[in-house]
């Protein structure tokens, strides 16, 4: 996910208005043509909770579109929202079950969008090998931070960091078992 410096993803309501932001790093990278649609290629499904669905849905009602495309889509919820998309399946219950069980048997990529409950949870139950955060210059003072209750240390293997003109700081890790 992409994060303010002090590390929250939203505002408190959801908002996510700050992630326009107008910096220039002289010397940072600038991402080629084609690189996004070529990265999201390699997402095989995604797994998202049920606010980060519901902040989709509204961008999708005000005409920003879809951001998944036709990839399966898995909302976690316990209540019945609507499906956007036939390739949206929503799904409730035991997490590591259902990402051992079902999705890692058929999918190779699994792309968790979010939240910070979500994010929380994974990590806590050892469910992600890699971790994206995107630090991007500016400090909001208070929101939803990227990770939830995780209530426990998670040590990281820093692999890949890149700077981008846009003053926004990519950071790859590998979580350390
Ligand atoms: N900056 C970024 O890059 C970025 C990326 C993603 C999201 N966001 C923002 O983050 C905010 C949402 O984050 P959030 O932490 O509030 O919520 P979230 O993680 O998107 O969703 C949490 C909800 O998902 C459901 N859930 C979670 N785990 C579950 C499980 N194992 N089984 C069944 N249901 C489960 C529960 O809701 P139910 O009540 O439905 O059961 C839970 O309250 C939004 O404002 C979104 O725009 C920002």
């Amino acid at each position: 996910m992409a994060a303010s410096l002090d590390g929250f993803i939203a505002r408190k309501d959801g908002r996510v208005d700050w992630l326009e932001t107008s910096d220039e790093f002289v010397g940072g990278a600038t991402m080629e043509p084609g690189f996004v649609e070529a990265f999201l290629k390699t997402i095989d499904c995604y797994v998202m909770g049920s606010r980060t669905y519901e902040t989709a849905l509204r961008f999708a009602e005000h005409g920003f579109g879809w951001s998944y495309g036709d990839k399966p889509t898995f909302v976690l919820t316990s209540r019945e929202l609507p499906r956007i998309r036939d390739t949206v399946e929503l799904y409730s219950g035991d997490l590591a079950e259902f990402v051992n069980g079902r999705l890692r048997p058929a999918f190779r990529s699994i792309w968790f969008v979010g939240g910070g409950v979500v994010s929380g949870e994974c990590l806590r139950l050892g469910l992600a090998d890699e971790l994206r955060y995107s630090v991007l210059p500016i400090v909001i003072g208070d929101g939803i931070p990227f990770f939830e209750k995780l209530g426990r240390d998670v040590a990281l293997h820093l692999a890949e960091v890149t700077a981008y003109k846009s003053g926004m700081v990519e950071l790859r890790y590998e979580v350390r078992r």
